[in-house]
């Protein structure tokens, strides 16, 4: 069960959820200036002790208002390179090095300031330091917000395959300034509202209905549209996430496009799509394997393909890879039981379904509709 509430104070557009985890359940709060709210981030701070990590684009941004947030406490700072290519162990064993050289204790709290990547690895730096320590997430792109910081999956890549070395662990905070959207990239707005085309494609068929309707307002940053499909989202995520913390079961469905868009973003070389580009197209091959299926209806495949260039995200594979790529990437996916590759597909617009079942000529038949080259 999800809670859901709108604060009575001055800041009227202010959004409550609570995450439903029992003694691991947390707080999303969504709003404006967040960031510079010190309320807002000290409520959820541990001990004395902060590390802030951040990457060299964000910092100059938004650690001035959150260290200025922060003032009260023992702060120290990380700032990354950024990229999804720094996101390895390497980039982790420095964020240790420092934990340790500043010699932070058990009670410190780590606090994530930037996209999907610094919060994935500072998320995982917190579960194995020290056996664990707390962390509170500050996404500042609308994928962080709207999907990586919620549900405490957390990790890094490997050169072999991508977030294969991670461990589930949740924040003890998702706090989340809309307006930090404002300084977002074009090419990364369009990679989150991909994650938002997805929600709307698994589980809410009258959020994809408002998103055919309001895309133009996304891509235009109007915040309320902005806030309207983090909340919807974040209900979406936290609500699931509830009901199978580590993935067992249902969890999957919010993995819609993501095997394939896996397989891109290995087989091209992480940076090289963003991961909502990659799961852009991976959506339009899943929604295609949907129809071949006999499931979805081939119109409502053609309304998603739609909405996601609508959205300025890719349609079709690189050209560059071939069946056999992305079928060598799917084989390493984490949802792989026994050699056989298991796929989110849609039952219909609005309901997923996860199946094992799927030939490997439907597959490649599909992958070669959609562009990728035949081996
Ligand atoms: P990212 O972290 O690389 O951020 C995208 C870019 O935007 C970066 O260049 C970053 O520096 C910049 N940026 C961030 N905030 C900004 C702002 N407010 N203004 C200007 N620039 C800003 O990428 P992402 O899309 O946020 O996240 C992708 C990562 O998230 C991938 O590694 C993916 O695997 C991971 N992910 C994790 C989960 C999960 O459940 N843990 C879910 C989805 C994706
Ligand atoms: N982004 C998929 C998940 O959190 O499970």
């Amino acid at each position: 069960m999800i809670m859901s509430q709108t604060d009575n104070s001055s800041n009227k557009d202010l959004v409550i959820l609570q995450v439903e985890l029992g003694l691991r359940g947390y707080p999303i709060t969504i709003g404006r200036g967040l960031l510079s709210q010190a309320d807002k981030l000290t409520d959820h701070v541990v001990g004395r002790q902060v590390l802030i990590v951040t990457n060299e684009t964000v910092a100059p941004l938004y650690l001035g208002r959150v260290k200025q947030s922060l003032s009260g406490f023992n702060v120290d700072e990380v700032i990354l390179p950024d990229g999804e290519a720094h996101k390895n162990l390497a980039t982790l064993t420095r964020l240790f090095d420092t934990l340790l050289e500043k010699k932070h204790n058990r009670t410190t709290t780590l606090v994530a300031l930037g996209g999907g990547v610094v919060g994935d690895i500072t998320g995982f730096a917190a579960a194995a330091y020290q056996r664990g320590v707390a962390f509170i997430q500050l996404p500042t792109t609308l994928l962080a917000q709207v999907d990586s910081s919620v549900g405490g999956k957390t990790g890094v890549n490997h050169p072999l395959g991508k977030n294969m070395i991670g461990a589930f662990y949740q924040p003890r905070a998702v706090i989340i300034d809309t307006e930090s959207l404002l300084t977002l990239p074009d090419r990364e707005l369009s990679a989150g509202i991909a994650e938002v085309i997805k929600y709307g494609l698994i589980a809410d068929s009258e959020l994809f209905n408002w998103l055919e309707k309001n895309i133009d307002s996304l891509l235009a940053r109007d915040l309320d549209a902005l806030r309207y499909v983090i909340h919807r989202s974040c209900r979406i995520k936290a609500d699931v996430v509830a009901q199978d913390e580590k993935e067992s079961g249902l969890r999957a469905i919010l993995n819609l496009g993501h095997t394939f868009g896996h397989a891109i973003e290995t087989g091209l070389g992480y940076g090289q799509w963003l991961h909502g580009e990659a799961v852009g197209a991976g959506m339009v091959m899943a929604c295609d394997l949907s129809v071949r299926q006999g499931w979805l209806d081939s119109a409502d495949a053609a309304r998603a393909k739609h909405l996601i260039a609508r959205a300025k995200l890719p349609v079709l594979s690189p050209e560059s890879m071939t069946c056999a790529d992305y079928l060598a990437h799917m084989s390493l996916d984490k949802k792989v039981v026994d050699g056989q590759i298991r796929l989110v597909l849609l039952e219909r617009l609005g309901k997923a379904v996860i199946t094992g079942d799927v030939p490997h000529e439907q597959i490649k038949a599909t992958l070669i509709d959609c562009g990728a080259s035949v081996d």
